[in-house]
This record gives C-alpha cells, structure tokens and sequence, in this order.
C-alpha cells in the first residue's frame, strides 16, 4: 500500500481548532516535512489549493501558499517522492496547467501528477470575478472533462484543435512533452464525481470518516471499484486519514479531546455556509459533507475536523491502517497530522515498522 503526506499549505493544517498546533505556511516547513517523508520511504507528497479561508478567531485557512509553485521548489529538493499539486481548474487556463505541469516534471525528473479541483467553495472564485454562477455546481464535471481532454492532447500529441462548450483551442501548441505521464486525480465523492474520476483520472481521493473507523470509507472505495469496472480503467482509490498518535491510546484521545475544547465555531459555520451553496449537492459530495460540519446534531456534535482519524498507541494506529489496505480497491492512504513535523517522524519511526502492509519500505527506510 502506498502511503502519502497532505502537506501543509495552509495554516494549522487540517484542525479547525484554537487549541490544535497553531502554525503558518512556509516553504521551509514543508520542505522540512517532504524531506523527512521521503527519508521514510513515503510515496507521494500532496498540497491543495485553497484561495479564501475560512477566518474565525483561528483564522483558518486565511493563510495558504500556492500550489504548483510550492511543489516546483520541492521538486528541486527532493529525488524520489511523487509530488502532487492542485489546480483550481476555473482559476488556470487548460493549455497553461499543461505546461506548467510540463515544467515540474522536468524539474522532478517525471516525478509529477495533478489534483483537479472543480470548487465547492463560491467566495474562492467570486472575490476575482471568475464565478460562472450557480450553473457551475452542475456542470462542473462536464468543465472539467473538457479542461482534460485539452491538457491530454496537448501532452500526448503536442497540439490541440479542441473544440467544446467551455474551451475552444486554435492550433494551440506544446513542446516540450513530458518526459513521463502526468498523473491524474481528483478527489469527487460525488455520484457525477466519482464518474468523471472512473473515466479520465488514475486515483481518486476519499475522505474517511469517524473516530478509529478504518473500514467505514468501504461502501465509497466500492462505488469507485465499481464505476471503474464499468469503464475498464484502473483507478486507485486514495484514502484520506488523519493520525493522532502517542505512546498509548489515553494520551492520544487526550490530546484530540484537548483540540475539540478549541472547535473554531465561527470558522466552521463559514465553511457550512460556503458549502450548502449548493442547493442540489448530493449529501455524499464535499459540499454536502461539509454543510453538515458546524452543526450538533451529527453523531459527533461540532468536531474540529469531518474527515476520518486513527487515534491511538502507534500499535494501534498500525493496526488500523493494515485493515485499510484490505480494502479492495485500496491503493494508498494520504496522511495528515495534528503536527506534521512530530507526525511524520513518529509514523516512520514508531508505526510504519509495525505494518504488515508496509514491511518492505519500512525494512528499506
Ligand atoms: C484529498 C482531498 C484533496 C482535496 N483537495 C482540494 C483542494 O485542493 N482544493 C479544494 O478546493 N478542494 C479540495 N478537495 C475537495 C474536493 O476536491 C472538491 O471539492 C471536489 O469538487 C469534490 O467533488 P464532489 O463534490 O464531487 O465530491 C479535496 C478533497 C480531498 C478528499
């Protein structure tokens, strides 16, 4: 099983909390952080785009780099990890994403992939004026297959006549080519989302759920599986976790008790707004998961974050993360932390020679 970092491109990483590790984006952090994953034998390293924070007294996600100019500079200071950046496909023309993924990949010696981000989150969008309107939240997944076709015809072909209903391409031109694919993801969890990724992409993203629920992303992976079956592509599912680990499983849970006390309430009602502004979002998509967050009457009341976490002694955190690779389908598992410095250290120190999913790597690192 692959194992990958969620970097930290924005501030405080993914606990939208007042009493989690408070920290700002740099680059020297984040390359402190891939250096040290790659040391560890990590596979990919991730960063997202996200251009309007959440505010709130922990001003979350007020504070971002971008995406594909911070994994260029990693490129430069690594050698082995996979480096993955996100575009904001209606911020960024088709032809321009095209080469400058071109750029990284020689920067990175083919070492470079992109995360296609369609939007859930309007005010991103509308504080430039790139707002296409409500209409978006519907045909966001015909955008995007159009904004791949263009990007795969000028990689593979180095020309592109497309014509569509969004992009319309006049003998537009690219050279050079990539010296290896450029690998393709999204992270839809959506029914259309998870369609578009079956058809056009190589991994899809999913968020995990819960407290130590390993298995309870299952049901989405197999939607995936399925789809995919349908299509006849191979698409690896990537799960999304994050890991909140110590020396037992009490001083963990204490420390993720410690955070939910500093919940940014504010910050998350910010967040439920932006996302339930889509009035037909399918309660499986990001937006209708993230519309749900702020509110108490979920099984978990107000959390600082939705997505699934592994809480507990570094056996355990192992033990849990081997019953995700038996997942079918399952292809990786994308780790965030509450502190990623520290995070890292301990899962490739302490939890990866645990894990019978990872013996090979781990005698390796
Ligand atoms: C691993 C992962 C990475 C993501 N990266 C981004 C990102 O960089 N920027 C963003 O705005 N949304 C990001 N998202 C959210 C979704 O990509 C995005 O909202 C997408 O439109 C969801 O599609 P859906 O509505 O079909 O589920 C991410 C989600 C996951 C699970």
């Amino acid at each position: 099983m692959d194992i990958g970092v969620f970097i930290p491109i924005g501030n405080n990483g993914w606990l939208i909390s007042t009493t989690s590790p408070q920290y700002k984006p740099s680059f020297a952090l984040n390359r402190a952080i891939v250096e040290k994953a790659e040391a560890y034998g990590f596979d990919f390293a991730l960063s997202m785009i996200k251009l309007r924070g959440f505010g709130g007294p922990s001003e979350f996600w007020d504070h971002n780099l971008e995406s594909f100019t911070l994994m260029a500079g990693l490129a430069a200071v690594t050698s082995r990890i996979q480096l993955l950046a996100s575009v904001a496909v209606l911020t960024l023309p088709p032809a321009l994403v095209a080469r400058m993924a071109v750029t990284i990949d020689s920067i990175s010696h083919g070492r470079f992939g992109i995360n296609l981000v369609t939007g859930w989150q309007k005010a991103e969008y509308e504080q430039m004026g790139l707002w296409p309107g409500e209409v978006h939240f519907a045909r966001r997944y015909e955008y995007l297959a159009e904004y791949v076709q263009v990007m795969q015809q000028l990689w593979t072909s180095g020309q592109s006549d497309f014509k569509g209903d969004f992009f319309t391409m006049n003998d537009c031109r690219l050279s050079p080519p990539p010296s290896s694919k450029i690998a393709l993801m999204t992270a839809g969890q959506s029914e259309k989302g998870v369609k578009f990724a079956a058809e056009y992409t190589d991994y899809n993203f999913v968020g995990s759920e819960g407290i130590n629920a390993p298995l309870r992303c299952a049901p989405t992976v197999a939607r995936l599986v399925a789809e995919a079956g349908r299509t006849g592509r191979r698409v690896g599912a990537y799960l999304l976790v994050m890991i909140i680990a110590d020396e037992t499983d009490a001083a963990a849970m204490a420390k993720w008790e410690h955070y939910k006390a500093g919940v940014d309430m504010e910050a998350l009602q910010w967040a439920s707004e932006q996302a339930g502004a889509d009035k037909q979002a399918s309660a499986t998509s990001t937006g209708g998961r993230i519309a749900q967050m702020a509110s108490a009457y979920t099984d978990e009341g107000p959390v600082p974050t939705r997505f699934g976490r592994l809480i507990g002694s570094y056996a355990n955190v192992a033990k849990m993360l081997d019953e995700m690779a038996t997942i079918p389908g399952v292809g990786g598992v994308m780790l965030t932390f509450d502190d990623f410095l520290i995070g890292v250290e301990q899962f490739g120190h302490r939890i990866q020679p645990l894990m019978r999913s990872r013996a090979r790597i781990a005698a390796a690192a």
